[in-house]
């Protein structure tokens, strides 16, 4: 019989064993929160399983504050099951760069760790090229460096439901972790099944009077030493242009962020995290549907009144309050992503009406799962248009902001200008995201909604705002200005070409000699399109960029595509890359970058007159050289 055990309350950082029990350690490599979602999740469970052993959620990044400390603490451990996402390019996510630099260079370790039984979960996205990368190299760098596979590597699939890559991973773990954490006599525990108990945050609600210190506005950490994307520095909105002409019918934001006084600081080719707000219609859209006027005023708490952590210490901490309902919604809350299938079990416990309650089961369920496929990932369907199908659903807060809204993320933007030339800007060139669903809803992106609609500090002083930091990439020019360059970006996949244009502009004006620099731009018709077209002429006539080469996809009979402009220039391409000369990608990873990929492979091959799979390990070589460096999204 199903059995749901209710989940004791432990603290967070509970010490290590000294009374015999087996220890656990669960690694999570997170961005946007999935990775660390899953492995808080497989610790409650595993935590009700088993009582003969301690589960410890760790951070990779904390893990060790040096690499030697890494080898060391590994050593020591048993068991070790690690969730990794991968992003962008292949690359892991920014708490496990360092950790991953430091394993995957570990060839001459040899089978240090012949203790260690791990298992890998994944999390990726089968659209992308590099599919799971991470996820794989950890667990075959485990295996080769002497540990003890226990359970095959789980590929999880965001484009479908990695929710389900998860559950069908930890159907193969258990049975696994039964046999190293269970005695004989415990056999008769693996029949049950356990239900992991619905998060919820302590809400109380605050009358105006009684709040002091009412969280209108995030309250931001400025004047932290470090701003990351847990301490973000607030920066108004200076400009905010549109790049296209009317006569296209899609739209391009150039928008510059003040940052003169903060101390942020950046590179050229970093991106920048920015926290934005949902849209007011949205937001309103959500007030009604939860059934809470704006202005209710309440303050939120992952822990009990005597200071207990709720869900064993599972919830990421809440936001700040209190605050009301509208702030809450407008900048934490998750509105238009397709709801989880355990977002669907929460507003299930909360719908008064049976027959809406059975539907929602059904959908997260594996009987329901080709409709969930279809019905919410297929249509796009957001969580709003979720909730709008179950009007009987109203959660409290508490639930909703734990288990059915997610928390919105920053959206990253690779920086489009150089700390040469705005030290105290960050521009950022945003594509407008604006399109009809599967349902017929017109999916207005979160940010770029947001940036679409700011207000400049040049038109009112009562100018936009958000929360933003810094990221740094390794998508950085030659340390030697006179090494050629080769820069391939369509549309937005410009944006950090335009800070490489500024900052050699700025080495020239400084008297500095450089290499040669080609690039190649796309977009679909000069006359809509050609986004920064007099800046690009500028650079030309400058010196900072010796030619631009742009391929109009829209205007002629046939699609004209930067990879074909690159074929036409093949022998000089070809001269480039043998002199040393670097390659740059930028924009759209799924299609784009994969086509130009083939392209240079394909340069490489002919003029190099090489078989294929020396072309491939040529193409390698300048990956690890840092020659051939991509920011595809
Ligand atoms: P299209 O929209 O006409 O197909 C910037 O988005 C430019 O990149 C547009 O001109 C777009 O053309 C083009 N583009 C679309 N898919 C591409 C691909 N696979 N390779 C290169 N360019 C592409």
């Amino acid at each position: 019989a199903a059995a749901a055990r209710p989940l004791a309350a432990k603290p967070r950082d509970e010490p290590d064993p000294d009374d015999g029990r087996q220890r656990v350690v669960i690694f999570f490599g997170t961005q946007t929160g999935t990775a660390e979602g899953f492995a808080k999740a497989l610790a409650e469970e595993a935590k009700a399983r088993y009582d003969r052993a301690v589960f410890k959620v760790v951070d990779l990044e904390d893990y060790a504050a040096e690499d030697e400390e890494y080898e060391e603490k590994l050593k020591k451990e048993n068991i070790a099951l690690f969730f990794l996402a991968t992003y962008g390019d292949g690359e892991p996510t920014d708490n496990v760069a360092r950790f991953y630099k430091w394993f995957s260079e570990g060839n001459e370790r040899g089978e240090w760790l012949s203790n260690l039984r791990f298992g890998v979960f994944g999390l990726g996205n089968r659209q992308y090229e590099h599919f799971n990368k991470i996820g794989k190299v950890v667990d075959q760098l485990l295996a080769e460096q002497g540990g003890k596979r226990i359970v095959p590597v789980g590929l999880g699939d965001d484009d479908q439901c990695i929710e389900d890559d998860f559950n069908a991973w930890k159907e193969l773990l258990w049975p696994e972790l039964d046999k190293l954490l269970r005695q004989e006599d415990d056999s008769s525990a693996a029949a049950t099944t356990y239900t992991a108990a619905i998060p919820e945050y302590r809400v109380v609600f605050v009358k105006p009077e009684d709040a002091t210190n009412i969280n209108k506005s995030l309250s931001l950490s400025n004047g932290h030493a470090v701003y990351d994307i847990q301490h973000p520095c607030r920066a108004n909105v200076a400009v905010r242009r549109e790049l296209h002409t009317p006569a296209s019918d899609r739209s391009c934001i150039h928008l510059e962020f003040d940052i003169s006084g903060t101390g942020l600081k950046y590179e050229t080719g970093d991106h920048v995290g920015v926290y934005a707000e949902n849209c007011i219609e949205i937001v309103e859209e959500a007030e009604k549907l939860l059934g809470y006027s704006p202005d209710t005023l309440f303050s939120i708490y992952a822990d009990q009144e005597d200071g207990t952590p709720l869900c064993g210490g599972s919830l990421p901490p809440p936001f700040p309050s209190p605050c009301t309902v509208r702030t809450a919604l407008t900048r934490y809350a998750d509105l238009l992503n397709s709801p989880k299938k355990s977002a669907l079990l929460a507003l299930a416990t909360h719908a008064s009406d049976p027959k809406e309650a059975e539907r929602l089961r059904h959908l997260a369920s594996p009987a329901g799962k080709k409709e969930y496929s279809q019905w919410v990932v297929t249509s796009q369907r957001s969580l709003l248009e979720v909730m709008s199908e179950f009007p009987s659903a109203k959660p409290p807060l508490g639930v909703f902001f734990a288990a059915i809204s997610p928390r919105l993320q920053p959206r990253y933007y690779s920086i489009s200008s150089s700390p040469r030339m705005a030290p105290t800007r960050i521009h950022v060139t945003c594509a407008l995201v604006y399109g009809p669903t599967p349902t017929g809803r017109i999916h207005k992106g979160v940010c770029s909604t947001w940036m679409k609609r700011s207000t400049p500090l040049e038109e009112s002083q009562e100018c936009s705002w958000a929360p933003i930091f810094v990221r740094q990439s390794n998508f950085k020019l030659p340390a030697d200005p006179n090494v050629p360059i080769v820069m391939i970006g369509p549309g937005t996949g410009l944006a950090p070409f335009r800070g490489f244009l500024q900052e050699r502009l700025a080495l020239k004006e400084a008297g500095v000699e450089l290499g040669r620099a080609i690039l190649f731009f796309g977009c679909r018709n000069r006359k809509m399109d050609f986004i920064y077209e007099d800046e690009l002429n500028n650079f030309v006539d400058t010196g900072a960029l010796s030619e631009l080469i742009v391929a109009f996809s829209r205007e002629g009979p046939t699609k004209e595509y930067v990879q074909h402009k690159m074929a036409q220039k093949a022998a000089e391409l070809w001269s480039i890359i043998s002199q040393g000369g670097y390659i740059y990608v930028c924009g759209d990873a799924k299609g784009m970058a994969r086509d130009v990929h083939r392209t240079l492979h394909t340069i490489i091959q002919e003029q190099g007159s090489l078989d294929n799979s020396k072309t491939e390990s040529y193409v390698k070589s300048l990956q690890t050289e840092g020659r051939y460096l991509r920011d595809v999204w």
